[in-house]
């Protein structure tokens, strides 16, 4: 759905033609090994260019040198990285957006991976340099049926990147993994922004079901079952839409000892309302047309599932999506009524808006249950007061196990999709605490982050558990070098780190 970029590795060079790609620290010098490469001359020129245009080489600030002199390319980019102290481990990701940004229309471009002796251009390094290019690239047009206008500074065809650097036999193994990420995070972002018309409950499980090419176990649970079952929770959410409810459960085996089978897999569960008009609580109309992303979580979940099963990880994985539709109908759920969920507890619907936490205390309990994992991680848009409070900068984190929520930080930290804790205690689970029923759906305005929090807390037992709410950071444009689209994918990136550094054998 965006322009296919080529990218390949291999030593570095200048060739003929092009856009040729350079880098520069903040001293304002080129490098010795980037002067060797181009020569004095040109050399001479970009310095001429850089102090006529006064560019500080600032991290991620870049200079367009149309047909450079003593060089037969036809422009250069000189691409700032600042200095040792301000450059961060998830600096390449970003750069390679920053810089696939600036290659307008160019169709041939070569990257000079090379730099001060403080930089690190090793093979990890070019491969997230190529992953923030393609998550850059990403553009979600397949419903435009003409050209628009600001097509016209975008590529005609494929895009042919040569990323050069020393150890190229290194980046192009390394680079498998760092594609597998890309298509993950892709995954999620058509998903979250594929319209609900074409996106009901049974075609979303139909493209989770397209992971089983990848070696995913798939199981899809109808609504006959999902009732059997007992979850009557999720499926009171479904009952006003004209689509069916669904439950996806996907498993990725990808241990090999004994050891990963007896402490139980990993296990992430998502939030999947295809589509959330409140039910009878309706929602305003403004902004109405959002919650067609207010399946953020499930769409993680299964671009995650596609990247672990896609790079091969070696850890037990099980995903799990509740897929319902959230709509006002006659036979819809109503304020006051009362259900009992999978877990045996009784729910008093107070807000048929509150729909979410009915959906994930379900699955949560189910996957609980049926596959005892060693830890659950759950992903949803759940609330809109998660962004009164942390905005789109931070995923909010909740917690009951203190290394969990580390590991979670860490990872958010290491990839730059970051999150921050906010607090569960006795004082707010009363809040959820209902006249007529065990609980109640909603504890009202204050703190609606962590009572919803607090609910699900309900539906996890003793099980290390953390929640994830990504009503900020999935949707709505987050502001980035590395997505110029309305979903972000959020969380792919995050989960897979937290997978491979603290999971994998
Ligand atoms: N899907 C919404 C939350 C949401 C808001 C997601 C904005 C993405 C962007 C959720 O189902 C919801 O409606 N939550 C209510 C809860 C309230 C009724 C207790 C909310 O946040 O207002
Ligand atoms: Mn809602
Ligand atoms: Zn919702």
């Amino acid at each position: 759905m965006s322009e296919a970029l080529k990218i390949s590795y291999a030593a570095p060079d200048v060739a003929k033609g092009g856009t040729l790609v350079i880098f520069m620290a903040d001293d304002g010098k080129l490098p010795d090994a980037t002067r060797k490469l181009i020569g004095t001359t040109a050399a001479n020129g970009i310095h001429r260019a850089v102090e006529a245009e006064s560019f500080k080489a600032k991290p991620k600030s870049i200079l367009a040198i149309p047909a450079p002199h003593g060089l037969d390319v036809d422009r250069v980019l000189v691409v700032g990285i600042g200095h040792d102290g301000d450059r961060q481990a998830t600096d390449y990701i970003r750069l390679g957006g920053a810089i696939s940004g600036r290659f307008g229309t160019a169709r041939v471009i070569n990257i000079l991976f090379v730099g001060p002796a403080d930089w690190r251009v090793d093979g990890a390094a070019a491969s997230d340099l190529a992953l923030g290019m393609r998550l850059r690239a990403y553009r979600f047009d397949k419903y435009f049926t003409k050209k628009r206008e600001a097509d016209q500074d975008r590529p005609q065809g494929a895009v042919i990147i040569k990323i050069g650097l020393a150890n190229y036999s290194e980046a192009k193994k390394v680079s498998k993994t760092g594609d597998s990420i890309a298509e993950g995070v892709i995954k999620a972002r058509d998903l979250v922004n594929e319209p609900p018309n074409v996106l009901d409950p049974i075609e979303f499980a139909r493209r989770a079901s397209e992971l089983s090419k990848l070696g995913v176990e798939i199981t899809v649970l109808d609504e006959k079952q999902l009732a059997r079952i007992g979850m009557r929770a999720l499926l009171g959410v479904g009952q006003g839409s004209a689509k069916e409810s669904r439950v996806v459960i996907m498993r990725w085996n990808g241990a090999k000892t004994a050891k990963a089978s007896k402490a139980g897999p990993v296990a992430f569960i998502g939030k999947g309302v295809v589509f959330d008009t409140g039910g009878i609580s309706i929602k305003p109309a403004a902004g109405m047309e959002d919650m067609k992303g207010d399946m953020g979580g499930a769409a993680c979940v299964v671009g995650l599932m596609h990247t672990l099963a896609s790079r091969k990880a070696k850890v037990n994985v099980i995903g799990a999506i509740g897929l319902v539709e959230n709509m006002p109908d006659g036979n819809a759920q109503r304020p006051s009524d009362i259900v009992t969920s999978l877990s045996g507890q009784t729910i008093e619907i107070i807000n048929t808006d509150a729909e979410g936490r009915l959906v994930l205390g379900d699955v949560l309990w189910y996957v609980k249950e049926t596959f005892k994992p060693q830890l659950m991680i759950d992903l949803a848009t759940l609330t809109g007061a998660v962004l009164v409070a942390l905005g789109q900068e931070n995923a909010g984190l909740f917690s009951n196990d203190d290394a969990l929520a580390e590991r979670i930080y860490a990872a958010g930290k290491a990839t730059g999709e970051t999150v921050w804790r906010l607090p569960l205690s006795p004082a707010y689970d009363k809040m959820v605490d209902s006249k007529f029923a065990d609980m109640k759906n909603s504890g009202g305005r204050h703190a609606g982050s962590i009572t919803a929090a607090q609910f699900l807390k309900r539906f996890v037992g003793d099980t290390a558990w953390a929640h994830l709410d990504i009503a900020g950071t999935a949707l709505g444009s987050p502001e980035s070098d590395i997505n110029k689209s309305w979903s972000s994918g959020w969380g792919v990136r995050l989960l897979d780190r937290f997978v491979a550094d603290y999971y994998e054998e």
